[in-house]
């Protein structure tokens, strides 16, 4: 039972998860699998085994030049429908029956010359423009797309009524192609359109423009007209044609892209323009042909608030310089931007100018605009960025009397600062300069506005930032990013900041006194450095571990060690030595400590188990046997008699009898004892002489009792005998019990020296070290000795 549930349960969360899966993979899928992106693929029919599920269906740029019902009614979900750049020629809006989702459908760009009108309801987009229509193909039912906001259409011919289905809906763009359109002699035809917010209108590219049509449209906030070819003779047409279509108090943005035109014309245009409600007006792609000659123009009060004119050609090639920039210089508007033009200056205007913005991006502008200019008091940005400045000196010195100056970027120049060139001067209220992608080198520091905020020097060549620098109390923003710096900066300059820009530059040992000098940073971006992965680099990485990770922009992806090679592309997130193997002194009293508790641990262990007593025993043993080797064995057989000799004291005869005889008999070896084998009538020194020369070995039984009562006998043999010389090896001592140094009589320096030189074996109290000391004992009677027979002796020595 339970392991049926059991599986059961398994099986069942198994499902889960792979209903999980298949869900997710779903709902991934929903984008990629249901945008179809086939365009640019040579097709000339619509593909048919496309997904039911297709929301997005691009086919544009490709071959096909005919539709069916059947390539896309099966499409039930189909939103999104771009079949421009093909070579469809006429178009049924009934196969989108079936389509009822379609809201999104481009046939631009195609040569349809007819389509019929039921239109699907849903449409929001629509655009025929770019077509062969001969006029707008606009049928009533055009009326009922309610959801419509973008409309585009394409016609030769424009007629009074052609918009008149779609007047009511309340349009956001409508594109107008007239590229085709040729006038018809004599006839100045009106159109009405009534609500658009965006109206777009193209002509055609190469031909003088001659449009001469009313158009009237409500609401209009936007105007673009693209192609524009005007020469003296036609510049009223375009006036004509712009003075009903701006008639109406709305109009805001008025743009002209492409357009070639007079000198003449175009100011003419312009003088048109002025008084009329247009706030911004934009020129894309303007060429100046025939001739550039002063004209005419009164700077009568204009709602322009912005002219923006971009890329501009100058066919003209000898005129006058001051002609044309006086045209601009002394516009009455705020904003100005001319960009990407041949211009190599602008003059300063004669009275105190209303600009507050001016933008001459990418022209060829040199150090000497503006120089001495006193009458832009207004003036609060200025960019010249892409121009041929050279001389930041040059660049403060103009910034001296545009006292409202707050924003000057002068970025993509050459700007360099010589010390030579003396003391930079600067506009007081600068604070914002974007000085990025110059040449300036470290002496930058000493030329910059006092009250800058905001400092870009992004891509530049500084290698170091001066420690006495003027101080920056302002500057909260610096951005130093793409130098060759080798240090984070310190903040003793900059108290206020907040933002530092600093990666790609060659910062391998940053400090970590950084985060200490500079307490204001919110942000810092120090990634791309070829950062040295070694001991310094440790506490860094902890000050990012402690500040938090939205004020080290980039981490950890963008920090990483570059060297040493072992590191190399380790993410400084990953990089960890030990607190130890960065601190030398550290290390040096760790290590002294472990020596010391080794020496420690060792001698308490010596100690504990009486190691140097198994040394010394050991080392003996094999002394001995050593000794034993090198014996000549006959001769001592001739004399001897015993195997032994034993001399104890009195006090330890317990021991002798009880473990030391035993043992050694055990082992048979013969021993001599003085009270067994001693020959009555002699005296004790005789007998005892006698006995130790007729045994092989004389063992002493040392012990305080036995130095002080016996040794005595034995001093005076061997006095004689010299039976202790170096080396000899015929005696064994064997010490029962410790003797103080100070027991021994001084008399006895034999004994004394022998105690010094340690040659006895110590008789150990612990049972279990017994082992060993007989295993000594043994060592010294290892040898096969065949001694005199014992009974023959024994009748010799009781004679
Ligand atoms: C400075 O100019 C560069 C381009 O010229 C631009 O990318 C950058 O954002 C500007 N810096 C500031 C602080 O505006």
């Amino acid at each position: 039972m339970t392991k049926d549930k059991e599986s059961i349960t398994r099986s069942f969360c198994f499902v889960y998860i792979l209903t999980l899966i298949v869900g997710t993979i779903i709902q991934f899928s929903d984008e990629s699998e249901f945008a179809v992106d086939m365009s640019k693929m040579k097709l000339t029919h619509v593909p048919k085994d496309l997904s039911p599920k297709t929301k997005v269906l691009d086919i544009s740029q490709n071959y096909i030049s005919k539709l069916h019902i059947s390539d896309i009614s099966y499409l039930l979900r189909l939103e999104v429908l771009t079949l421009s750049y093909n070579r469809l020629q006429c178009l049924d809006f009934s196969i989108f029956k079936f389509n009822q989702d379609l809201e999104y459908l481009d046939l631009s760009h195609n040569q349809l010359q007819k389509t019929s009108c039921h239109l699907i309801r849903s449409l929001k987009h629509l655009d025929l423009s770019f077509n062969d229509f001969d006029v707008l193909p606009i049928c009533k039912e055009f009326g009922n797309l309610t959801q419509l906001n973008f409309l585009g259409l394409s016609g030769t011919r424009l007629r009074q009524l052609d918009l008149l289905p779609i007047a009511h809906l309340h349009l956001s763009h409508i594109l107008l192609d007239l590229e085709g359109y040729y006038a018809k002699e004599s006839e100045t035809e009106s159109l009405q359109i009534l609500n658009t917010k965006t109206l777009h209108l193209v002509f055609h590219p190469n031909q003088l423009f001659s449009v001469q049509v009313n158009i009237s449209v409500n609401s209009l906030r936007c105007l673009q007209l693209t192609n524009i070819k005007l020469n003296n003779d036609n510049c009223q047409i375009l006036i004509k044609f712009l003075s009903e279509l701006i008639r109406g108090p709305t109009l805001l943005n008025f743009t002209l892209k492409h357009v070639e035109t007079t000198w003449k014309c175009l100011v003419r245009v312009f003088q048109f323009l002025w008084p009329k409600p247009v706030e911004y007006l934009n020129i894309y792609n303007l060429i100046i042909v025939e001739s550039i000659d002063e004209e005419d123009f009164t700077y009568s009060k204009t709602a322009l608030k912005a002219l923006k004119i971009e890329h501009v050609t100058n066919r003209v090639f000898i005129y006058s310089q001051t002609v044309l920039y006086t045209f601009f210089s002394e516009m009455n508007i705020m904003m100005l931007t001319l960009s990407d033009t041949p211009f190599i200056h602008m003059l300063c205007p004669q009275t105190s100018s209303t600009f507050k913005f001016l933008n001459f991006t990418q022209n060829v502008f040199t150090d000497s605009v503006f120089q001495n200019c006193s009458k832009l008091v207004r003036l609060e940005t200025l960019i010249l960025q892409k121009n041929k400045l050279k001389g930041l000196y040059n660049i403060g010195l103009m910034t001296k009397h545009m006292t409202s100056l707050k924003i000057l970027d002068v970025s993509w120049n050459s700007l360099e600062y010589d010390r030579h060139d003396g003391n930079c001067t600067w506009g007081g209220s600068i604070a914002v300069l974007n000085l990025s992608s110059n040449i300036l080198t470290d002496s930058v520091f000493r030329c910059l506005p006092p009250k800058v905020k905001v400092l870009d020097l992004y891509d530049n060549r500084i290698r170091s930032i001066p420690k006495l620098i003027m101080k920056l109390e302002a500057l909260q923003e610096l951005n130093v990013a793409s130098n060759s710096l080798a240090h984070l900066p310190d903040c003793g300059a900059f108290s206020s900041l907040s933002v530092l820009i600093i990666d790609h530059n060659s910062i391998s040992n940053p400090s970590a006194d950084f985060f200490h000098s500079c307490q204001k940073i919110r942000s810092i971006r120090a990634g791309n450095n070829p950062f040295q992965c070694t001991c310094e680099l440790r506490e860094f990485i902890q000050n990012i571990g402690q500040v938090s990770s939205e004020v080290v922009e980039g981490w950890p992806d963008s920090y990483k060690c570059d060297n040493p090679e072992s590191y190399k592309g380790t993410p400084l997130k990953d990089f960890h030595v030990s607190q130890l193997s960065c601190n030398i002194a550290l290390l040096l009293v760790t290590i002294g400590v472990t020596v010391l508790v080794l020496t420690v641990t060792v001698t308490a262990l010596c100690m504990y188990f009486d190691l140097p007593w198994y040394l010394r025993m050991v080392c003996q043993w094999t002394q001995t046997r050593h000794r034993a080797r090198n014996l000549p064995l006959e001769e001592l057989q001739r004399t001897l008699q015993f195997h032994a000799f034993i001399s104890y004291s009195e006090h330890d005869s317990a021991w002798v009898k009880n473990e030391l005889v035993p043992y050694l008999e055990k082992e048979d070896l013969r021993i001599c004892l003085h009270e067994r084998n001693f020959v009555p009538g002699k005296s004790i020194v005789e007998n005892i002489i006698n006995c130790i020369e007729k045994s092989y070995k004389s063992i002493f039984v040392l012990s305080p009792n036995f130095v002080q009562s016996e040794w005595c006998h034995y001093e005076l043999y061997f006095a004689h005998h010299n039976l202790f010389h170096e080396g000899s090896n015929n005696l064994i001592l064997i010490l029962l019990e410790p003797i103080p140094q100070n027991c021994i009589p001084s008399k006895y320096h034999k004994l004394k020296a022998l105690m010094t030189q340690r040659t006895y074996l110590e008789w150990p109290k612990e049972k279990s070290k017994h082992g060993l000391f007989w295993a000594n004992i043994r060592a010294a009677f290892n040898m096969k000795l065949t001694l005199i027979a014992e009974n023959n002796n024994a009748e010799t020595l009781k004679k």
